[in-house]
């Protein structure tokens, strides 16, 4: 049985904080390697919290490590020194400052991006909607892990419409794109629970909203595209999300199917 992920509660939910935290799970943000590896910020630390499960050849010692300083993500930074250490929780108090005024948080999130992961330089919004997010992780009461679920994956993907929608707002088309980039990221993951013939149509669906997504992300006008994610919104929520959830206790969603799968 999987053992579940940590759950978080959030300080807030407005939506710099919900933006940042569809950008967190884009492997995009995070250039060459890492990227390419599918990996996000949210690979490392699941809801904003650690992974005691992450192992990446060349980059963890044991479970739950990792060497962010690696020339596997960075030739730039790596620092030819193999020394992997504990992923650290989010919701806890580290050695880099949460405090607003310091702006220690943004500085650091933004060396990580370019230097130790080789990504593009992230843009003000960007920045901005990552930091009020990782400000506002907590731990909930208790402690309790939680299973992922399609309402997570479906919250993500209204999550990344925010986050068009603030950088639309902002005169943004890179972190607009970034935003697209994170939903589409969400139907891929959804896609992989429904897996299986009794499922084809569902996959289609699926493709075909991702692909009118990448369309909107071309639309040049940050206004219209706004406009017409919303449009696609809707359209999602009504169709393909509706007979997703009408299928999930078939789906991988359900525990004892996904244990069967997997193994
Ligand atoms: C490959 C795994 C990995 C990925 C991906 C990753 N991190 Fe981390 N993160 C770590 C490790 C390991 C540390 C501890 C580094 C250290 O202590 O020098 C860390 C430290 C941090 C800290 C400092 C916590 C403190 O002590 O105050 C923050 C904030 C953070 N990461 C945010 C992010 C963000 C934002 C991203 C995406 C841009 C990200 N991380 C991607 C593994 C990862």
């Amino acid at each position: 049985m999987l053992s579940g992920q940590p759950a978080t509660c959030m300080a807030g939910d407005d939506d710099s904080i919900r933006s940042g935290r569809a950008l967190f799970a884009t492997p995009t943000l995070l250039g060459g390697q890492a990227a390419k590896a599918g990996l996000s910020c949210a690979s490392c630390h699941i809801n904003g919290r650690d992974n005691v499960h992450f192992l990446l050849a060349g980059v963890s010692a044991a479970p739950g490590t990792a060497d962010v300083t690696n020339s596997f993500f960075s030739a730039a930074r790596g620092n030819a020194r193999f020394d992997p250490v504990v992923i650290p929780d989010l919701a806890k108090p580290g050695k880099v400052s949460r405090d607003p005024g310091a702006r220690a948080l943004e500085i650091f999130i933004r060396n990580l991006i370019v230097e130790e992961f080789g990504g593009q330089e992230p843009t003000p919004a960007t920045l901005d909607t990552l930091a009020a997010y990782v400000r506002a992780i907590r731990p909930c009461p208790g402690e309790q892990r939680v299973v992922r679920r399609l309402n997570d994956q479906l919250a993500a993907i209204a999550d990344g419409a925010a986050a068009v929608r603030l950088m639309a707002g902002r005169g943004d088309p890179r972190g607009m794109r970034l935003a697209i980039a994170s939903m589409r990221h969400q139907l891929g993951l959804v896609a992989e629970r429904y897996a299986g013939p009794g499922f084809a149509r569902d996959r289609r669906a699926l493709l075909a909203a991702s692909r009118e997504l990448r369309a909107i992300g071309d639309i040049a006008v940050p206004g219209q595209a706004g406009l017409a994610l919303d449009r696609w919104k809707r359209g999602f929520d009504a169709g393909p999300a509706r007979r997703l959830r009408g299928a999930e206790a078939r789906s991988l969603y359900d525990g004892r199917r996904l244990d069967r799968a997997l193994r």
